[in-house]
């Protein structure tokens, strides 16, 4: 039997990079509280015109590029994204027509944050039986859409323009700072091959879990066809179309389920920490991930955190990981990794492969 194993990977961080002194020219946050908080200082804005599908493009190319295809090679797409070019189709199609894909199937898949663990699984199910061979499975995303700014505060933030936010845009702004400055666009993309089993390489184990039970602790209250129609100007008025969080409540849940799914897909498979190479963990906050890390006893040359350069950026946070790990000469083919992941749903997860 075939195995999935990761061939390649790219990653596109957009270009506008935004420091938390910025974000704080235009709502009531301060550099420190972000840090401290969270432990962001920067993250990249896409321009109005990008789409999440070219977030999503630039590193599927690349991953072809590292390993040697071409993209009339790809048999199957898994395209993981919570804020997709359109309502519909989905940006599956928007990249398979980008990247001049043959008509391939393409899937849209939306775990939020653990959209790659997700991802990954339903790739390794396709490889395993049969149905594809090679696989694209991108994890991209825009959040500066779920800004409430206006153009004006925009240009305010990037030192374009000298008209500061009027104090009811301030106080808009700032309703929204505890998620807003959490935030950043990127896409990332990996190429998945099945390779026989006898290579031992591939996806070993999976844990996917989901618990709707809380969802509204973190969702978007509007721009749904529970309204009719399912976009007006009340919602926009009211910030409806902007996500909102109990930020407390998800921190932990967070730190709770990461732990317990770690430690569950490490004891059922005999792994100890000593055999991973790498431990791949979600970058939503920090300090969830100190926890998670401090609990576990995972070395600290063991562990990649790039929120405090990228923020939150949900889907393509874990093969934006595996990426950097790549390029920097961290993994190599027969290290064992493990990635976790939790996110708005609840969605949670642990991965374990042998690159
Ligand atoms: N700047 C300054 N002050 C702020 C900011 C800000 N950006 N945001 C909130 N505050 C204030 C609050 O208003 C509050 O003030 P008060 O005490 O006067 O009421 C105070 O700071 C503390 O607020 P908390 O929300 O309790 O702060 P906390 O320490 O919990 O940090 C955070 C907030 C960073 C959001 C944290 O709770 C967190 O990371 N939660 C989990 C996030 C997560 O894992 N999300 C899942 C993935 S995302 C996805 O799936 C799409």
């Amino acid at each position: 039997m075939n195995r999935a194993v990761i061939v390649g990977s790219g990653s596109e961080i957009p270009p506008r990079r935004v420091t938390n002194d910025m974000l704080a020219r235009i709502m009531d946050t301060s550099d420190k509280w972000i840090r401290e908080r969270s432990g962001v200082e920067t993250r990249y804005y896409v321009d109005p015109g990008t789409a999440t599908s070219d977030l999503g493009g630039a590193p599927a190319r690349r991953a072809l590029t590292m390993a040697e295809l071409e993209p009339e090679d790809v048999d199957l797409v898994v395209f993981a994204t919570m804020t997709p070019d359109h309502y519909f189709p989905g940006s599956g199609s928007v990249l398979q027509r980008k990247l001049g894909l043959r008509s391939v199937p393409c899937f849209d898949i939306r775990q939020q944050c653990v959209g790659f663990l997700f991802g990954m699984q339903l790739v390794d199910a396709h490889i395993r039986s049969g149905f594809a061979q090679t696989v694209l499975l991108i994890g991209a995303e825009i959040h500066t859409g779920f800004m409430p700014f206006t153009p004006s505060n925009w240009d305010f933030l990037y030192g374009k323009g000298d008209t500061p936010p009027s104090p009811e845009e301030y106080a808009l702004n700032t309703r929204f700072r505890n998620l807003t400055v959490l935030f950043g666009d990127a896409g990332a993309a990996v190429v998945v091959r099945g390779v026989d089993e006898s290579a031992g390489r591939g996806v070993i184990d999976s844990i996917l879990c989901t618990d709707g039970t809380d969802y509204e602790k973190l969702y978007v209250p509007g721009t749904g066809f529970l309204r009719r129609p399912y976009i007006d100007v009340g919602q926009i008025e009211r910030g409806d179309h902007i996500p909102v969080m109990d930020g407390r409540y998800v921190f932990k849940m967070a730190t709770t389920h990461m732990a317990e799914a770690a430690q569950t897909i490490l004891a059922r498979n005999q792994v100890g920490i000593g055999d991973l190479k790498m431990v791949l963990m979600h970058q939503a906050n920090q300090r969830i991930n100190e926890y998670v890390q401090n609990l576990l006893a995972i070395p600290a040359e063991k562990v990649l955190h790039n929120i405090h350069k990228y923020g939150n950026t949900t889907a393509a946070t874990v093969p934006l990981l595996w990426d950097e790990c790549v390029r920097e000469g961290r993994l190599a083919p027969g290290d064992l990794v493990l990635m976790v992941a939790f996110g708005a749903g609840m969605h949670w997860g642990a991965t374990l492969l042998r690159a």
